[in-house]
This record gives structure tokens, sequence and C-alpha cells, in this order.
């Protein structure tokens, strides 16, 4: 289906072999494609993947799959915010062409056991309390890749650690795809947007914006010297009724290692208000 002749709901595509009938036509009329690889529950910070996707393709498929071997045990899997029929009106009114919707069994058919291995990226910060998530990550991503072959794939920062294992998953693999990485969108007070936001209750909504101002006020105290200042950050989210700080850590931009002064960093950060794990970043230019 073509943008001009776009309905309420996008076209989805349940299966491998329709995504690529789809792509095949595109590809045969020249056209360029994005793909933007999603869990669903869309939200404002999902569109804007899409439209920064509409900059750089004539196409865009958005995948909505959430992808088992990301999550570990105890984690939120079954109660993960699941909306079809909303996303794809969302993504018809974002302009987007085709929802790729595959099942688990499509997805992992019995008897399926390859697993992309993210190397040591994968290893640190989320990976320390989320064993195995890159790795599902990993998997998934690179399916989705070689089943779109997309010119472009387009990431959130918000998940920056994810954002930099993709990139470096298909520049190993030579994958043929330019990753686009695009800024965190957040409510007007702050708070990161994510389909996790909808678990906190109405007490937790209002303290989760100190997240964010937790971060820029870390930042501002490494930029000036504070080497302490990744621990204020930490007590001051605790004071302030967060159940646990996971992590929260100043890291190089670019390998995720110890920041040095003239290098790009990032602070990172995951947090839990009560049972709901929060997680934010923001840049550090020296
Ligand atoms: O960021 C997400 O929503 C997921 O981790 C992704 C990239 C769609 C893979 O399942």
């Amino acid at each position: 289906m073509s943008r001009d002749t776009a309905t309420a709901e996008v076209a989805a595509a349940p299966t491998v072999a329709e995504l690529r009938r789809s792509l095949a036509a595109w590809r045969r009329a020249g056209e360029a494609v994005a793909l933007v690889p999603t869990m669903g529950a869309l939200h404002a910070g999902h569109l804007a993947l899409v439209a920064r996707a509409r900059t750089q393709a004539r196409r865009v498929v958005a995948s909505i799959f959430v992808n088992p071997t990301q999550f570990g045990p105890g984690e939120d899997l079954t109660r993960y915010p699941r909306d079809p029929t909303g996303d794809r009106c969302k993504l018809a009114e974002a302009g987007c062409d085709l929802a790729f919707m595959p099942t688990v069994a499509e997805m992992y058919p019995d008897g399926f056991v390859a697993r992309i291995d993210p190397g040591p990226l994968a290893a640190t910060l989320e990976g320390r309390f989320r064993p195995g998530h890159f790795a599902g990550v990993a998997t998934i991503v690179a399916k989705l890749l070689l089943q779109a072959l997309p010119d472009v794939a387009v990431f959130g920062e918000k998940d920056y650690q994810q954002l930099l294992i993709i990139r470096r998953v298909a520049r190993d693999l030579d994958i043929p795809v330019q990753i686009e990485g695009v800024p965190t969108v957040r409510e007007s007070d702050g708070l990161a947007l994510s389909s996790r936001n909808a678990y906190l209750t109405a007490d937790e909504r209002a303290r989760a914006p100190l997240l964010h101002r937790t971060l820029r006020d870390v930042a501002r105290r490494h930029a000036g010297g504070d080497a302490a200042a990744a621990g204020a950050g930490t007590r001051a989210l605790l004071a302030a009724g967060f159940a646990k700080v996971d992590y929260l850590e100043v890291r190089d931009a670019e390998t995720l290692d110890a920041p040095h002064a003239a290098r790009p960093a990032r602070v990172l950060a995951a947090a839990w208000l009560g049972k709901t794990r929060l997680i934010d970043n923001i840049a550090l230019v020296p």
C-alpha cells in the first residue's frame, strides 16, 4: 500500500515472505527503504523515529514484535503493553508504509538456536543487570535487518547502549545498512518517553522526572571536574524515593569505557521507582 492510499490502519505483513514481497516491489521501482524496529505500544518517541525514517527513504517499514529473547526470567514479557490496532493507526497517521508484525513462531521457528554474542559492549551497564538481554536484541535486530535489507534503520538514543551495540553488530557482520540514532523524546517535565512509563503510579510519575534532572546535574558537575558527581547523583535519587539505582555512571560515549576528558562522554542510569525500572542517558560534551 502506498502512502497516498493510506487508510486508518497501515497495511500489515505478518510473515517474512509478505514483507519481502512489498519490499521487492519498492525496490523494483527504485525506492529506498527505511526500517524502524519497535516492540509496539507506540508513543511520540517511536513516531519521531518514523519521522526521521521518512527523511531518509521513500518507503518506511516499522516492525512491531515483542521479542521474548531479550526479556530475562522475572521481567515484564507477559505484561509488556500491546496495542496492535492503535499502533497501526498511529503508523498510518505518521506516514509509515507497512507494519511488519510477525508472530513468535515466525521469528523463532521450532529448533531455532542461533544467537549473536555482541561482545564486551554488552557486558557492562545494562548488561550487568540484564544478562542475555543484548544477545536477544542483537539477534532479533540482525534478523530484522537481514529480512528487510533496508537502506537505513532508525533507533532511539533512549536505549543508548543498544544503539552502540546495533551499530557494532551491523558493522561486524557486514550488514549493508546505515544505522541512524534519534535523540530521546521527553515529556515537558523531562521524563524520557517509554512504553514502560505506563506502569508508573501517579506518585511515581510525579517523582520520575528527577532521573533526567539528576543526569543533567551529574553532567554539569562532572564537566566541572567533580569526580564524585555520579555518586552524589545516586544518593540524590535514593533520597528522593527511588527504590534502587542499578547504575548511574559517566562513560565514554563510543566505547562505554571510563570517560576521558578530551572525548565525548555520556551519563547513563537505570533506577527503580517501585516495581518500574527506568533508564535514561544524556550527552556530556567536553
Ligand atoms: O528498542 C526496542 O524497542 C527493541 O529493543 C528493539 C530494537 C525493537 C529490538 O526488539
